[in-house]
């Protein structure tokens, strides 16, 4: 009886030749795609709108995957409405129905692997690689949280409350309302279909509000929960302004929570917003923020420097270091920093940019404003560092910019301290482990960090002082898993969430206390 024990879903090998060909033709079907309009989805109906979001490829920006309608805060309010209606019956549907859906879902998914991940390559700019780790990552965000919701239907078996007689106790995890999800657009699916399978699966409703550089493969996912027979309304698929639709919906007195992945700078603001009570609103509405990082690796002169080396490497370019978790700040002791930095160096010159859909190792950033924004920071770099590799726009059709390092950077210089959220690595020296670890501290982000020794006194050191949600140990510092490495950080990396891991559905709850005189 039950489900099969979770496993991660294992990642695809590309080194096999039909594996190979299972993308390209993915590719050339997504291709195929191209230009179709997405229109809203709101309790079930399907709404066409004059204006739409033009979804660009960044690795070629003559194409256009697609184009999503543009809702108005009138279609937000519709879909508050249709949200609200949804939830009277979908709040009473079991922990085990609810979790049928997300199953079914995860099946169809690794089905399907390939075409989500090619249409994560062709709207975000991910190489094959980092496309199928997304996809991974959300078939094991539906297959953990399915689990999670039967699980917490039966906490009383698992964590029976004190017994005393005469009363029969027991606690119900009770949903909470109408939920707005706004993810961000770097896990594009992953972390979409993260927190909205985490808040439907939990009993709630919601808005999904998708980046509006990756509506696609938003719509991709929401066409599959549709497919999977999903209840009208449950999910409703509302691209549109951050600014116009976002804000609405934050103030919006019938929001009950706001799961939010994204910039410091929008978290605060939703922070902010839904902390005033709007006329007839008769909650505190919850906020979950997972935000920015300046994520960093430290590294002591016992560690192997040829693996701190391919770890710093990979965590501060991989996907052009647009992870909220990348190794963007490397601190080195000063007896191994020359050694090291030749090392970095040497392995970031063989990072080749290009196409995507040719899996490039390295490849574009999302946008013309993150390039802008990017490039202004390597100006800055050049007042800051010794500028040792890259430093200028790549060549390619699209926002291409060369992985860049930057050695010898002050802790408090701007490209230490502030998130670049592209390929710019900042390297600091340090007398000592303890004067590295002090400088990995400070920051105002704290979300995740590694450290490299071979000594346990200092990795205990490490352990016990570097200040970030998710800390590793001799391995880089992205590609956290579900179930293994529960995801979230802390001070102005958000509220600790803790994505993939047992304590993450609680905060789509609300503990309900049920007491019995016998
Ligand atoms: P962003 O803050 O620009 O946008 C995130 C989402 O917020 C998008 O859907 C956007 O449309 C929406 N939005 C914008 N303004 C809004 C408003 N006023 N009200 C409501 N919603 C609004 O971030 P991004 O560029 O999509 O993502 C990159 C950022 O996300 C980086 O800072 C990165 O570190 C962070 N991130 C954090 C995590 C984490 O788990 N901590 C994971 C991934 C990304
Ligand atoms: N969860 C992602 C990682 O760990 C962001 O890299």
């Amino acid at each position: 009886e039950g489900l099969p024990v979770y496993r991660n879903e294992p990642f695809t090998d590309f080194a096999i030749a039909d594996n190979r060909k299972a993308m390209v033709d993915a590719i050339a079907a997504v291709k195929a795609e191209f230009g179709r309009t997405y229109p809203l989805t709101i309790g079930g109906n399907k709404v066409y709108t004059a204006e739409t979001i033009r979804s660009v490829n960044p690795g070629n920006v003559d194409e256009t995957v697609g184009y999503a309608c543009k809702a108005s805060k009138a279609h937000a309010e519709e879909a508050m409405g249709a949200a609200l209606t949804a939830f009277e019956t979908w709040k009473r549907a079991g922990a085990a129905e609810r979790s049928s859906y997300l199953l079914r879902a995860a099946k169809l998914m690794r089905e399907r692997k390939h075409g989500f991940s090619a249409t994560m390559i062709l709207e975000s700019g991910k190489n094959w690689v980092e496309a199928d780790v997304d996809t991974a990552e959300a078939i094991d965000f539906l297959e953990f949280y399915a689990r999670e919701a039967i699980r917490l239907s039966e906490t009383n078996e698992h964590r029976p409350l004190v017994a005393i007689p005469g009363e029969a106790n027991r606690v119900e995890y009770i949903p909470l309302g109408v939920g707005i999800v706004i993810p961000p657009w770097n896990f594009p699916l992953a972390i979409c279909v993260g927190m909205t399978a985490a808040a439907i699966v939990s009993g709630n409703t919601v808005v999904l509000k998708p980046s509006s550089l990756t509506p696609v493969i938003a719509h991709r996912f929401f066409a599959l929960m549709e497919e999977v027979g999903l209840p009208a309304g449950v999910i409703n698929y509302l691209p549109g302004s951050g600014a116009e639709v976002g804000d609405y919906l934050t103030k919006h007195p019938q929001t009950r929570f706001i799961s939010f992945t994204g910039s410091k700078e929008v978290g605060l603001r939703i922070n902010r917003l839904a902390a005033e009570t709007s006329d007839g609103q008769i909650w505190i509405k919850r906020v979950i923020a997972e935000m920015g990082g300046k994520d960093g690796i430290v590294v002591d002169e016992t560690a192997d420097l040829d693996a701190a080396a391919a770890a710093i490497v990979a965590s501060a370019f991989g996907f052009q270091g647009q992870k909220c978790s990348a190794g963007s700040r490397a601190i080195i002791v000063d007896d191994v920093y020359e050694e090291l930095v030749g090392k970095i160096v040497a392995r970031t010159r063989e990072l080749e940019v290009g196409l995507p859909e040719l899996d490039f190792p390295s490849g574009p950033v999302s946008d013309p404003l993150a390039f802008d924004k990017i490039m202004e920071y390597i100006d800055i770099g050049r007042g800051e560092g010794n500028l040792l590799v890259g430093g200028h726009k790549a060549e390619g059709n699209g926002y291409y910019i060369q992985p860049t390092v930057f050695s010898e950077v002050s802790p408090k210089a701007r490209i230490m301290q502030e998130e670049i959220f592209g390929p710019v690595l900042a390297i600091s020296r340090a007398k000592d482990y303890k004067e590295a670890i002090s400088i990995y501290n400070d920051t105002e982000f704290g979300l995740t960090g590694s450290y490299y020794s071979q000594d346990e006194g200092r990795i205990a050191y490490a352990t016990q002082e570097m200040h970030c949600g998710n800390l590793y140990v001799n391995r880089k510092c992205t590609g956290a898993l579900v179930g293994v490495h529960p995801f979230g950080g802390f001070n102005m990396s958000g509220t600790d969430s803790k994505a993939g891991g047992y304590d993450y559905l609680l905060l789509f709850t609300q503990a309900k206390l049920v007491s019995r005189k016998l």
